[in-house]
């Protein structure tokens, strides 16, 4: 079968490194010139551990190819996964210009019938939209079908949850493009759900909004706690002890980020309201997670007062672990309010510096590690828990800072290994005991 794969970003290229794995020859097709050329040299354009690795093997085995030109990657593939971006409007919803784009091409290319799967996350009714154009552009003699097959690999365990997803949806209402799908997804032994394609849709979007929920839930809860002198890790243990409810997604923090739950939960609001089903309990989850971005900073202002001149360390600006992706990040958010209050901030990332750097330039500096970040800094922020972040000894937190004050925004530490050293340290619904201990400091 000869496969095509749509964009080269965080889903595509995985998609295509991934199936190459498994076997199959795959053209990974791209309109970023400067992306292919990365690839065609070897070189990964998005850090995703174990990914350069597969990259590099699957290039020498010339399973992989990398094009830009849309007659090689269309006029002969027998499935195509569009995963192209569908980042958001300003509005909200989704954008579908590079998703149109795509199809455009593809109808222009294809020689011969195909399947057309779609990978990228996109309202309910967006193929048959997709399949009314194909028809409109294509000659009648080729059987074009279109299905959805939503994505649900998260970033930085992306590779592992393509081979062990926890499930595969397929959403046509074409039986034979289902049976080739379900063909192609066989051998990674995956509970495949063949469901219409509204559906298939659907649950994408639903799949992300509920995710969202019970992380605004538990840092409602979080908010709570810290008032009425409960310990956030506790209940959150008690709470996904419930097998009802599940121990997932329960870490109380400053709120989620990247390029899916932001987009996805804002374009389902949008699309509730569209058909006249105003969803509340949504927008209340966006609320409450815009707020929790802003967290890190209101508590580092309530601890010291002014941020003005103040040496800030910000360790982690991605999202979150293993990516380098800060779309969304809640260290945008931290970034812009620091630069408002005139802080002058140092920042370390394993991996999303260059990232930062794209949109902050030399406005803030960057370490090369957490030792240089926190000397002589006057607090210090934790926005992503890196395992370095998490695993970095607290005494050095006192021996290299001016003021040993951390404001930790994922709960890296426990409070009992915190009481064992001379730290200010303010975390995310955990006991007012520890915010006390400015005092003693
Ligand atoms: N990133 C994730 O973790 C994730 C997970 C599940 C689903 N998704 C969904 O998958 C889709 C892709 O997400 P992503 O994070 O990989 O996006 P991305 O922005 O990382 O990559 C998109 C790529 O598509 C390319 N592109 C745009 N238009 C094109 C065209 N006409 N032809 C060829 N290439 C084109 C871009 O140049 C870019 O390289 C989105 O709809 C997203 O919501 C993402």
């Amino acid at each position: 079968m000869r496969i095509t794969v749509v964009g080269t970003g965080y889903v595509g290229l995985i998609t295509s490194i991934c199936l190459c794995e498994m076997g199959h020859t795959v053209t990974n097709i791209d309109i970023d010139d400067k992306r292919i050329a990365q690839l065609k040299n070897g070189r990964s354009v998005i850090y995703e551990p174990g990914l350069q690795q597969l990259l590099e093997n699957n290039l020498k085995e010339r399973r992989l190819l990398f094009t830009i030109d849309p007659r090689i990657a269309y006029a002969q593939a027998d499935l195509i996964f569009i995963a192209v971006g569908t980042p958001e409007n300003p509005d909200g919803t989704a954008n579908l210009e590079y998703l149109q784009e795509a199809v455009y091409a593809i109808a222009s290319h294809i020689e011969k019938d195909v399947i057309i799967c779609t990978k990228s996350t996109v309202p309910v009714g967006t193929n048959e939209k997709i399949a009314e154009m194909i028809k409109d552009m294509t000659p009648s003699h080729l059987n074009v079908s279109i299905v959805s097959n939503p994505e649900f690999l998260r970033e930085g365990s992306a590779i592992n949850d393509f081979f062990h997803g926890d499930r595969i949806v397929i959403g046509t209402e074409d039986e034979k493009a289902a049976a080739v799908l379900q063909e192609l997804y066989a051998p990674l032994k995956t509970e495949i759900m063949v469901t219409d394609t509204r559906s298939a849709e659907m649950i994408k979007y639903a799949s992300n909004a509920f995710l969202a929920t019970k992380i605004s839930f538990i840092n409602e809860i979080a908010a709570i706690c810290e008032k009425v002198g409960a310990d956030i890790s506790q209940v959150a243990n008690g709470i996904g002890k419930d097998k009802r409810i599940g121990s997932s997604f329960l870490k109380a923090g400053i709120g989620y980020g990247g390029s899916c739950f932001p987009k996805d939960t804002k374009a389902l609001v949008q699309l509730a309201g569209h058909v006249d089903h105003p969803f509340e309990l949504l927008e209340a989850v966006i609320g409450v997670n815009n707020r929790q971005h802003t967290l890190a900073v209101a508590k580092a202002k309530e601890a010291v007062g002014e941020l003005a001149g103040k040496r800030i360390a910000l360790l982690g600006l991605a999202f979150k672990p293993n990516t380098d992706d800060i779309r969304e990040a809640p260290s945008l958010t931290i970034l812009k309010m620091l630069m408002e209050e005139n802080a002058d901030v140092i920042a370390f990332d394993p991996a999303a510096v260059l990232n930062i750097q794209s949109i902050f330039g030399n406005e803030i500096q960057y370490a090369e590690n957490i030792n240089e970040a926190l000397k002589d800094a006057d607090l210090a922020i934790i926005a992503t828990e890196w395992d370095q972040i998490t695993q970095f000894p607290l005494v050095q937190y006192e021996e290299l800072m001016k003021t040993p004050l951390i404001i930790d925004g994922r709960n890296c530490y426990s409070l009992s290994d915190i009481e064992r050293h001379s730290i200010t340290y303010i975390s995310v619904g955990r006991s007012p005991h520890a915010q006390s201990a400015i005092a003693r400091v």
